[in-house]
């Protein structure tokens, strides 16, 4: 005979994923083990067979305990009860089985890029734009160098920007192996279309048997006749001063194998900042498309159909 019954809710928390969730379940028993009439111990016991593992993150998880000590109470209804933290336990276990899943599935994940950065590692020694050049004019002859050292300078003055609060300290092990290809030919380039040149570039991935493998691959930059009015006066000093803002100056860089359907308003190409040349690249990285960076481009921008990070 039973006579009293009293209901604990013991907050256990925070059961972070940790063993203490465990570990305080089990004291939090072995405390009620002395007053527990043995019949009951035996539910609670069947209960937590399996301890309760950690729960998710740091939310509080209640856990009832019934220690039946009188007879006021129906025996049937505490054991309905007891039948229904049962099951919540039971749901309870396979929520936290799913998270476990969850968290394995994370580590795996975790382990692949690590592998995959270690591949990786030394593969490509050299990293940089590809740019086509398809003005051939005398301006465009007399000004070209000077404007490939100009767009190195700016890439490199956002990638040192970006680089000062990395922990490894990239810009001295990384800049160095930055190198432009220069696709330079009048006999092939001279004004050629955004999709002859990305006719030539795709095909020249694909001849290297390397497409989507990187970002080098996966775009290009122009320098058309219309790019070339924006850089031609352009000086490496000019990226060291404080107005290096004004003049806009851009390029336009094109995806070699853009994925658009009808309804998307990215003609797969776009008009890009010098300055910003960096960002585009660091954003493209993971293998994102063209597209989701064009989507930057914001109407009220001050040069409204040109990418700037
Ligand atoms: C913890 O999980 C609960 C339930 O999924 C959720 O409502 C809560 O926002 C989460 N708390 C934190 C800090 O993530
Ligand atoms: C510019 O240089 C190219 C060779 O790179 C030459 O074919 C072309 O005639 C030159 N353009 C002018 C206007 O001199």
């Amino acid at each position: 005979m039973v006579h009293e019954l009293i209901v604990l809710l013991l907050p256990v928390q925070p059961i972070v994923a940790t063993a203490t969730g465990v570990e305080m379940v089990s004291v939090v028993y072995s405390d009620l083990a002395n007053e527990c009439p043995p019949d009951e111990l035996d539910a609670l016991s069947a209960m937590h067979k399996s301890p309760i593992p950690p729960i998710d993150n740091g939310s509080q998880l209640y856990i009832c305990y019934l220690m039946l000590l009188s007879d006021a109470v129906e025996r049937s209804q505490v054991r309905q009860l007891l039948a229904e933290l049962t099951v919540l336990n039971r749901r309870l276990r396979e929520a936290q089985n799913a998270y476990q899943d969850l968290v394995n599935s994370y580590q795996d994940l975790v382990e692949t890029l690590l592998a995959v950065i270690e591949t990786s590692k030394g593969r490509f020694h050299n990293w940089g734009y590809v740019i086509y050049r398809t003005t051939y004019s005398a301006e465009s002859n007399a000004s070209f160098p000077d404007i490939i050292r100009f767009i190195e300078a700016c890439i490199k003055k956002q990638f040192v920007s970006a680089g000062a609060d990395r922990p490894r300290n990239y810009v001295s092990e990384d800049w160095p192996k930055y190198r432009s290809t220069i696709m330079e030919d009048p006999a092939q380039f001279q004004g050629a279309s955004l999709d002859e040149i990305r006719t030539h570039f795709g095909t020249w991935v694909d001849a290297q048997g390397i497409r989507d493998k990187w970002t080098k691959f996966r775009m290009c930059i122009i320098i058309d006749e219309e790019s070339l009015q924006t850089l031609k006066d352009a000086t490496v000093a000019e990226t060291e001063t404080e107005n290096f803002h004004e003049p806009l100056r851009y390029v336009k860089v094109l995806e070699a194998f853009p994925d658009i359907d009808q309804y998307d308003i990215f003609p797969g190409w776009m008009k890009c900042w010098t300055y910003a040349l960096w960002s585009l690249w660091e954003n493209m990285q993971d293998g994102d498309d063209m597209k989701m960076q064009h989507a930057f481009i914001e109407e009220d921008d001050p040069w409204p159909d040109v990418y700037i990070g």
